[in-house]
């Protein structure tokens, strides 16, 4: 194991390890090249190893201390001039290696906290760093999955269904991103061209069918291996005990967490199936996102959705279509043109799709949590700093039940889907 290359904490490994990073902190390109050879080359062997006791925890605890010391005695050159991304990398690296330590810490009962409490120093310059990045002063779906997409990517666990989870919520990201984009003129009538804008309803359509493919990839088994692509017990308590919440600068800060990812909000806009309380839920996550991020999704949130789009071009109500046929509403599409009529197909694929999606993420909820909760032992669930059956911020799993059923149900979207 590569841990086995790092003696347990002696003077002497502490004072190479702090001649080591003293070294690369000298300019923050070697700074952040080195952290991260560290993580990906030593860390998941390593958690593995404190996991099961084969290691202690002073092995990171002595490299988050040098790396703070390094930096610290750096600081006026390091800090001068240092850029949003860079900051957001140190956020990175830190985000690895002291998040490690409050899971272990955590997992033998400690308080909240007692793991970055274990370094003196880098509460202030987390601090200091998430000013600069704009960002939490810990990690985040950015750090950890968004602009963690160098090859090969960091992990806390090497594990191949954390990097398989990097790359679907990263092509979540992508795919949900893009679609939205190219729905917007039609959206707001800036697109009059039906047949084009079915084309391009019809090809978001397929590309969100490309995304449920991959959500269905997790359960599945590599021919190679024989190993499901993520098993339910690595997600269930391995996986997310790294993403647990923990304080910095005294206040307590949710981690990496997918729902706070603007891809799936995004959908919802552009399809049409949201509702009072989902904007409000969604304005709620502005907290975790970037400035880019949230303006992005307060302006398409009030932007009508493509359903609203349909309604207008059938100069149809929403109350008039509710109180409609399937039949009804078909016919008053027919008879609005061909054109229309490949728009209204298209669309009825796409918000087919999207409900699929959602569907199939319930189904991964109740395969990877909620199914295992109930046979893993109450000793192992004790031990979990996050618990199965909540959010790794600690939200209660109704929240994510209600978004799914409110999909399900949309009056207006129902309608249109079903017809
Ligand atoms: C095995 C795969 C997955 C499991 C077991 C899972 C589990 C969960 C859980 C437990 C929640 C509730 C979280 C909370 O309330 O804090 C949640 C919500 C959410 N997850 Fe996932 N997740 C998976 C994959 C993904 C992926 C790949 C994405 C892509 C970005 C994603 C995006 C979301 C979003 C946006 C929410 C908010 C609720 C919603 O809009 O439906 N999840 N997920």
């Amino acid at each position: 194991m590569a841990f086995a290359l790092l003696p347990a904490s002696s003077l002497w490994t502490r004072h190479v390890i702090l001649a080591d990073a003293r070294a690369s902190a000298a300019n923050i390109f070697e700074f952040l090249a080195d952290a991260k050879w560290w993580v990906r080359t030593y860390l998941p062997d390593l958690n593995s190893a404190i996991e099961i006791g084969e290691a202690p925890i002073e092995l990171l605890v002595t490299r988050v201390r040098s790396w703070v010391e390094a930096i610290e005695e750096n600081r006026p050159t390091l800090f001068a001039g240092m850029e949003q991304s860079h900051a957001l990398q140190v956020l990175q690296v830190f985000g690895f290696v002291v998040g490690s330590i409050e899971r272990h810490l955590q997992g033998t009962g400690a308080k909240l906290g007692d793991g970055v409490g274990r370094v003196p120093g880098p509460d202030g310059l987390l601090l200091s760093l998430g000013a600069i990045a704009r960002h939490s002063p810990r990690d985040s779906h950015y750090t950890f999955w968004l602009t963690n997409n160098e090859e090969p990517i960091l992990t806390f666990t090497g594990n191949a269904g954390e990097v398989f989870f990097n790359k679907v919520v990263n092509e979540t990201q992508l795919v949900l991103s893009d679609v939205s984009a190219s729905v917007r003129d039609i959206r707001v009538a800036e697109e009059n061209d039906l047949g084009r804008a079915a084309v391009i309803v019809r090809q978001a359509a397929q590309k969100v069918v490309g995304l449920h493919g991959r959500y269905r990839e997790y359960m599945l088994r590599d021919p190679k291996t024989g190993e499901r692509n993520m098993t339910p017990e690595f997600f269930m308590a391995k996986f997310r005990q790294y993403l647990l919440p923990f304080p910095v600068g005294g206040v307590l800060r949710e981690g990496p967490n997918a729902t706070n990812t603007t891809g799936w909000p995004l959908l919802d806009f552009l399809v049409g199936t949201l509702d009072e309380q989902y904007k409000d839920t969604v304005s709620q996550r502005f907290r975790w996102m970037s400035e880019i991020d949230q303006e992005r999704v307060r302006v398409e949130m009030h932007m009508p959705s493509l359903a609203e789009r349909i309604l207008d071009l059938l100069e149809i109500s929403p109350e008039m279509l509710q109180a409609m046929t399937q039949q009804q509403i078909r016919a008053a599409a027919f008879g609005s043109g061909s054109e229309f009529m490949a728009l209204f197909d298209a669309y009825q694929a796409l918000a087919g799709a999207a409900l699929r999606l959602s569907d199939i993420h319930i189904s991964l909820i109740m395969n990877y949590l909620v199914r295992p909760s109930k046979t893993i032992d109450p000793a192992t669930i004790a031990k979990c700093p996050v618990k199965p059956v909540t959010g790794v911020g600690g939200n209660n799993l109704e929240h994510t039940f209600r978004i799914a059923e409110m999909r399900r149900k949309h009056p207006i979207v129902r309608c249109l889907a079903a017809a």
